[in-house]
C-alpha cells in the first residue's frame, strides 16, 4: 500500500470513503447511521433480512436511533443495507459489530465473529481496513480474526489493515450517544492504528489510541468487569442491610456519593442482564484459566449478581406469606422486563429470571407490563404485556418493580396497589402509601 493514511485522509476529506457495518443491532445500526449522517456512503450488512429490509425502507427499529435521521440517510442514498456480503469489497473500512454471547456453560462464543471474518476474507481487497468492534477476549483480533482474513492470500499490515475498537454505547442513555463517547482504538501496527483512528474519529468525539488490539480488548473487559464488581458489592451490602435492619442501602450510597473524589455510586437491583455486563466478565475468566489463573473478583461478582433474582423471588414469597392467599394462586404483576430502564432489550433480563423462578415454584397467576416489550417468552410460555390501569394494579396481590422505566407513574402505581416490592428504588419520590412499599435493601 502506498501512503494508505494519506489516501484515507483525502477520501475522508472528499467524503468518498465508503464504510461497511456488519451486524445492524444495538451497536451496528447507530454506528451506520452516524457515518451516513456525516456524509459517508455506508453499507449495513446483517444476515437477518428483517433488519436489512427495514433499513432499506427507511424504518428504524432501535430506540437509540432517530427515526427521521435514518429515513433521511436512506433517502439521500448514503445508507443502504444488504443481507449478504457481496458488496463489501467496495468499502474502505469495515466494522464488525456481531454478537458475542456465551455458551450454556458460560464460555465465550465467538462463532459470529469468525463466520463474519470468513465472509469478509472471501472478498477482502488491498487497502481495506477491518475493525472489530464486538466485545471479546484479548487476542481475538490478532489470534483469530487476522489469520482468517489472511486466508484471502493477502497479508495483514502489508496489504490490508486490522484494528480493534470496542463499542461503548449505552442504550437508553440520553446524554451519551455514539458521537460523543470517546472511543479506544488499537491497531496491529502503526498504519492500522492510524487508519482506524482516522475513520473512528469521523463518528466519535475523541479517539484514544492504545498500543495494540489486545490492550483495547482488555480495556473493554475492564470497563464491564468494573461495573459488575461494583454492582455486586452494593448488592451484597443491600442484603446485609436487609439482614441487619435499620439501615437503608440507598441512603448509604447517596450519602457516600457526596464525596467529591474516590467514590462512584452503584446501585443494587434484581440482578444484571443485557448482552454486556453479565457476559463479558466470563470471557476473561475463561481466558485466564488457560494461564492457570483464577479471576476471583469476576467469579465472586457473578455469584452475587446472579443470586439477586433468587433474592427478589424470596422477597415476593415472604410478602405473600403474610397474605390470606396461597403463593400458587396469588396474582403477581411484574413491572418492567427489559434488562434496564428505558430500553426494549430483554436479553438475560433479571426480571425474566424472577418470573421464571416464580413459575418454577408453581405461581399460576403471573402477568407483566412493560411499555417497551410487548411480548416475552418465559419458561416456554409466551406472555403479553398487560395494559397498566388502576384496575389491573388493584387486582394484583403483589406488584413487583423489576425495571424502573421513566415512563411509569410511580405515584399512581403505589396508590392503586395493595403491595409493591420495589427492587430498584423507583418509588423513592412517592410520598403517600409508603407503608405498602417493600424496598430491596431498605433494612426493614
Ligand atoms: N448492546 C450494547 O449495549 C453493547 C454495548 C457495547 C458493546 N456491545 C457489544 O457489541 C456487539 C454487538 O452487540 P449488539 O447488542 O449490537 O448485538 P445485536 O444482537 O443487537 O446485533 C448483532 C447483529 O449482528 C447480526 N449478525 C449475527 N451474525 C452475523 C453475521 N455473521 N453477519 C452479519 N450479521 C450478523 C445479527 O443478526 C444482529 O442483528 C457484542 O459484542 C456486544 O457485546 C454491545
Amino acid at each position: 500500500m502506498k501512503d494508505p493514511v494519506g489516501q484515507f485522509r483525502s477520501k475522508i476529506e472528499g467524503k468518498s470513503l465508503k464504510v461497511a457495518v456488519v451486524g445492524l443491532g444495538y451497536v451496528g445500526l447507530p454506528l451506520a447511521v452516524e457515518y451516513a449522517s456525516r456524509g459517508f456512503t455506508t453499507l449495513g450488512i446483517d444476515l437477518d433480512k428483517r433488519k436489512t429490509e427495514s433499513v432499506v425502507l427507511g424504518k428504524n427499529y432501535i430506540d437509540d436511533v432517530d427515526d427521521g435521521e435514518l429515513a433521511a440517510d436512506v433517502r439521500s442514498g448514503k445508507l443502504t443495507a444488504e443481507s449478504n456480503y457481496d458488496s463489501i469489497g467496495s468499502c474502505d473500512a469495515v466494522f464488525i459489530c456481531v454478537p458475542t454471547p456465551f455458551t450454556p456453560n458460560k464460555e465465550p462464543d465467538i462463532s459470529f465473529i469468525l463466520s463474519s471474518a470468513k465472509e469478509i476474507s472471501k472478498r477482502l481487497q488491498r487497502g481495506q481496513l477491518i475493525v472489530l468492534r464486538s466485545t471479546t477476549f484479548p487476542n481475538t483480533t490478532e489470534g483469530y480474526v487476522l489469520p482468517i482474513l489472511e486466508e484471502s492470500g493477502l497479508k495483514a499490515g502489508k496489504d490490508f489493515s486490522v484494528a480493534f475498537s470496542p463499542e461503548r454505547i449505552d442504550p437508553g442513555n440520553k446524554k451519551f450517544k455514539t458521537k460523543n463517547i470517546p472511543t479506544v482504538v488499537g491497531g496491529i501496527d502503526e498504519t492500522s492504528a492510524e487508519l482506524a483512528a482516522l475513520v473512528v474519529g469521523q463518528s466519535v468525539s475523541e479517539v484514544v489510541k492504545v498500543s495494540s488490539p489486545r490492550v483495547a480488548e482488555m480495556e473493554k473487559l475492564l470497563e464491564n468487569i468494573f461495573r459488575s464488581v461494583n454492582i455486586a458489592l452494593v448488592n451484597e451490602l443491600a442484603q446485609l442491610c436487609d439482614r441487619m435492619g435499620g439501615i437503608n442501602i440507598w441512603e448509604v450510597v447517596d450519602a457516600a456519593a457526596t464525596k467529591p473524589f474516590g467514590f462512584m455510586p452503584f446501585y443494587p437491583g434484581p440482578g444484571i442482564g443485557g448482552h454486556c455486563i453479565l457476559i463479558d466478565p466470563y470471557y476473561l475468566e475463561w481466558l485466564a484459566k488457560a494461564y492457570d489463573f483464577q479471576t476471583n473478583f469476576i467469579s465472586l461478582a457473578a455469584e452475587v449478581n446472579e443470586s439477586m433474582p433468587f433474592y427478589v423471588r424470596n422477597m415476593i414469597q415472604r410478602e405473600l406469606s403474610f397474605k390470606p392467599i396461597s403463593f400458587k394462586k396469588a396474582r403477581i404483576l411484574i413491572l418492567g422486563v427489559a434488562f434496564k430502564k428505558d430500553v426494549d432489550d430483554t436479553r438475560h433480563s433479571p426480571a425474566l429470571k424472577v418470573m421464571e423462578l416464580l413459575l418454577q415454584d408453581g405461581a399460576e397467576n403471573i402477568s407483566y407490563n412493560d411499555p417497551h416489550v410487548p411480548t416475552a417468552v418465559v419458561g416456554g410460555r409466551t406472555f403479553d404485556s398487560v395494559k397498566l390501569s388502576p384496575r389491573v394494579l388493584k387486582s394484583a396481590d403483589c406488584v413487583v418493580i423489576t425495571t424502573d422505566h421513566s415512563s411509569y407513574d410511580y405515584e399512581s402505581i403505589v396508590r392503586n396497589s395493595r403491595c409493591v416490592i420495589d427492587a430498584r428504588n423507583a418509588t423513592r419520590n412517592v410520598k403517600d402509601g409508603r407503608e405498602k412499599i417493600v424496598l430491596l435493601g431498605d433494612g426493614k
